[in-house]
């Protein structure tokens, strides 16, 4: 389904508040994955009169390389009707994309108990009923041939072989699975070893569904080597871009970049953040966040942070790294 993946891909994870439109940018200015997934967007939500809120969740500063929708939400009535604004182009053209989504991947791994609670996301790992009338009403508004896939981890509080069976059955595009439990969150090493049966079980059931792994993945050579290892399609890598904006790179110079090539692409996110955001001042806070990611790894990194830190608008913090230079 997804033809113009070459094998072995790499991918960058999702994560709510971070991979916008605007760092998938910055990375791709780094060293691009193949293949990316917007943030996670609320199908209820974007039926709803709150929709122009959420547009900007599922923006594209770029097109290549592809992006996937990453949704989730709670009526399966809405889940057909964002699939098939998707999987026309609507969705696309009302944000003004010069490409389309290449795909639809459906949120079922998220544990935070915000989102539990409401029975969404990895609490369908415990109601995989619900789970199937997701994935039906998904395809269904899809139109059966625009790629379908679901993002998920090994089980809910134990690892749960039958629930992997049960999403191979259907037959995805692609699987990614997060190779954890719901209650281990992060807090463990992610179960490399558990690949050995998911691989074999993908190949008896569904030859075609594209198997990602994710968890713990720093970079492209830790990605390559699982890839090799247990003869899987790809690997997803999400906080280990934190360590590296360049981890997709096959020879990453992160560690050995000078404190002003740091400081430099922090100033490429801004501005670009600042030309993208409808109110930039806004997202001082997300700002903040990211800092730790530039200002890292060189001597007065921890007090450049703190003087960030104090900065009320975006081009305040632009002048504190301007006074580095
Ligand atoms: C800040 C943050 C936000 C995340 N948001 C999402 C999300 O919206 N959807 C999702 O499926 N996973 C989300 N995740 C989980 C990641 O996609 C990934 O599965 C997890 O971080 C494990 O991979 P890693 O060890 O490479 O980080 C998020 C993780 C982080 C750290």
């Amino acid at each position: 389904m997804f033809a113009f993946l070459k094998k072995p891909f790499f991918v960058l994870a999702p994560m709510d508040d971070v991979t916008d439109a605007v760092f998938r940018q910055v990375i791709n200015q780094c060293a691009p994955p193949n293949l990316y997934f917007s943030e996670f967007v609320n199908v209820d939500g974007l039926s709803s009169r709150g929709r122009p809120r959420l547009l900007p969740k599922l923006d594209c500063l770029s097109t290549d390389p592809p992006l996937i929708a990453h949704i989730w939400g709670l009526n399966p009535d809405n889940f057909y009707l964002v699939a098939k604004q998707i999987a026309s182009g609507d969705l696309a053209n009302e944000l003004g994309l010069s490409e389309n989504f290449a795909g639809i991947d459906l949120n079922m791994g998220c544990p935070a108990k915000a989102v539990v609670k409401t029975g969404a996301c990895s609490a369908l790992i415990k109601n995989p009923d619900f789970a199937l009338e997701i994935i039906q009403a998904t395809k269904s508004g899809a139109g059966n041939v625009f790629p379908v896939s679901v993002k998920t981890r090994l089980g809910y509080d134990q690892i749960n072989p039958e629930w992997i069976k049960f999403l191979l059955d259907q037959h995805l595009a692609m699987l990614s699975v997060h190779l954890r439990t719901t209650k281990e969150l992060s807090l463990v090493p992610a179960h490399y070893k558990e690949l050995k049966w998911i691989k074999t079980m993908r190949d008896e059931l569904s030859p075609e569904t594209l198997l990602v792994a994710n968890g713990d993945i720093l970079n492209r050579s830790a990605g390559l080597k699982l890839i090799t290892e247990y003869g899987i399609d790809g690997a997803m890598i999400g906080r280990g871009i934190f360590q590296d904006p360049y981890a997709f790179s096959i020879d990453s110079q992160w560690t050995i970049a000078s404190r002003q090539e740091k400081i430099d692409l922090f100033k490429y996110h801004l501005e670009l953040f600042k030309q993208w955001a409808d109110s930039p001042d806004k997202g001082i806070k997300r700002m903040n966040k990211y800092a730790k990611i530039y200002v890292n790894g060189f001597n007065g990194a921890k007090e450049l942070r703190e003087n960030i830190a104090k900065a009320n608008t975006i081009n305040e913090m632009l002048s504190a790294l301007m006074l580095e230079q």
